[in-house]
């Protein structure tokens, strides 16, 4: 089968590594890709957001399968558009994208069906937003404009005046552009953070191994969130019976609810959990394969993915197997200095074989070129170095060697991935 994979990030690189381990495929194109895709698909210059040209490119290449992987085409309805010019595809349809695509919607989904997540109001009018959190005057409070924002629509205000000055910037500054024309705002929980990533053909929803992210740019989980520094998975905080519960009370409503309003959901379900002392509660969905949550999930993953692609696609996700590993996997995040603010492209990478891994580990390239032979690096996040190993402690260690031997000009990563649930001596 000729596969396009669209996107060009390491979610991408580990969704395309793993393809290529399947009998059934044959080509792959990745659009746009990046330097290390190049390796394994072949990159075709089409923004991920393209939904015409994309569509064109598939109908003129022959293409058999799509796979939808980043939100914003997702959100946009690219699946539709595929859908309607007879190209078979991976992704949710617009009218289910707005999971994650609006979390006015999302929240109120929640709320109706029964779901846990933190209590919350919404608000399209600043002067009552404002009234609001005067009214309430409890601190932390939490402000999220309503739509996509590049993972950065979250506000923690630990003050009356810092949520005010986060309801002036997300409203009438438009910090977050349109996204911020309405916001939620709501109660701040705390707990461990646990992503949970769910395939679902709308009828059956099964769970993949259970992940942390590192969302904070910084050690000691400091500094401002990025798009996510570093995963692991499992993530020991999930314990059997939290996931069953989680199961019961969060997975199958949420798949039931987007049938009952008629967004059947078809693809990933990533479930963003805070496991409160009152149990586990949905802090954000999202509608695709988390980034950096892919890189240590699939890698896992012992099943054929392309399998489990198309039973989604094609509503039999029941007949398939879908096998995980025991052992687990650790992917640190190599980013240009200053990211996630400013920083500089094009610094040359050292340390790389020629087809853009290592010996000791492997890699996952999120923002990088390839010319004449060379990686440069071309976005904030740029590598994604990822181990295996029996346990977490044994994946973290093999994922900070290969760390060592990768080098470029201010290369920034956290060095404490995994710390925290390895400490909770889990
Ligand atoms: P999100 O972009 O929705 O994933 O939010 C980014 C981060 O903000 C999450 O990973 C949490 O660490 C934090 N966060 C979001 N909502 C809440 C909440 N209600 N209480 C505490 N922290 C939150
Ligand atoms: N790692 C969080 C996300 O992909 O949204």
């Amino acid at each position: 089968m000729n596969i396009l994979v669209v996107g060009g990030g390491g979610r991408e690189h580990a969704i395309i590594h793993k393809l290529t381990e399947s009998p059934k495929v044959s080509r792959i194109y990745a659009a746009p890709g990046n330097g290390g895709i190049a390796a394994l698909a072949e990159c075709v210059p089409i923004k991920a957001t393209d939904l015409e040209k994309m569509v064109e490119f598939a109908v003129s290449h022959a293409i058999d399968f799509c796979v939808i992987a980043p939100d914003d085409p997702l959100v946009l309805g690219m699946a539709d558009a595929m859908e309607e010019a007879g190209i078979r595809c991976f992704g949710p349809n617009r009218a289910a994208a707005v999971l994650e695509g609006s979390k006015v919607f999302s929240k109120n989904l929640m709320k109706k069906y029964g779901i846990p997540t933190a209590a919350y109001e919404t608000f399209s009018d600043p002067a009552e937003a404002m009234a609001y959190v005067r009214g309430q005057n409890r601190f932390p409070t939490v402000i999220k404009a309503d739509g996509l924002a590049l993972g950065k629509g979250v506000l923690i205000a630990e003050d009356l005046a810092a949520a005010e000055e986060g309801i002036r910037s997300i409203m009438e500054d438009r910090i977050f552009g349109q996204s911020g024309s309405r916001i939620v705002i709501e109660e701040f929980l705390t707990g461990p953070e646990v992503s949970v990533l769910a395939f679902t053909d709308s009828h059956t929803i099964v769970p993949m191994v259970s992940a942390m992210d590192h969302k904070r740019a910084l050690d000691g989980d400091c500094g401002l969130n990025t798009g996510g520094m570093g995963s692991i998975a499992p993530n020991p905080f999930l314990t059997p019976e939290l996931l069953e519960e989680c199961r019961r009370s969060i997975f199958v409503p949420t798949m039931e609810a987007m049938n009952q309003e008629g967004r059947p959901f078809k693809g990933v379900i990533f479930f963003g959990l805070m496991l409160t002392p009152q149990g586990p509660k949905v802090i954000e969905y999202n509608c695709r394969f988390g980034d950096p949550e892919a890189q240590s999930v699939l890698p896992l993953l012992e099943s054929d993915l392309l399998e489990i692609f198309e039973a989604c696609a094609d509503e039999r996700l029941a007949e398939v197997e879908i096998r995980f590993s025991d052992r687990a996997a650790a992917c640190v995040m190599m980013a240009s200095g200053g990211y996630p603010v400013s920083y500089e492209s094009g610094k040359e990478i050292s340390g790389l074989e020629p087809d853009g891994q290592s010996s000791r580990a492997r890699i996952y390239h999120s923002g990088t070129r390839l010319e004449d032979g060379r990686y440069y690096t071309a976005g904030g996040r740029v590598l994604g170095v990822c181990g295996s190993g029996a346990t977490v402690a044994e994946a973290l260690e093999k994922a900070y060697q290969a760390v060592g031997s990768i080098s470029f000009d201010q290369a920034h990563y956290r060095k404490d991935i995994g710390r925290r649930a390895l400490e909770a001596g889990k």
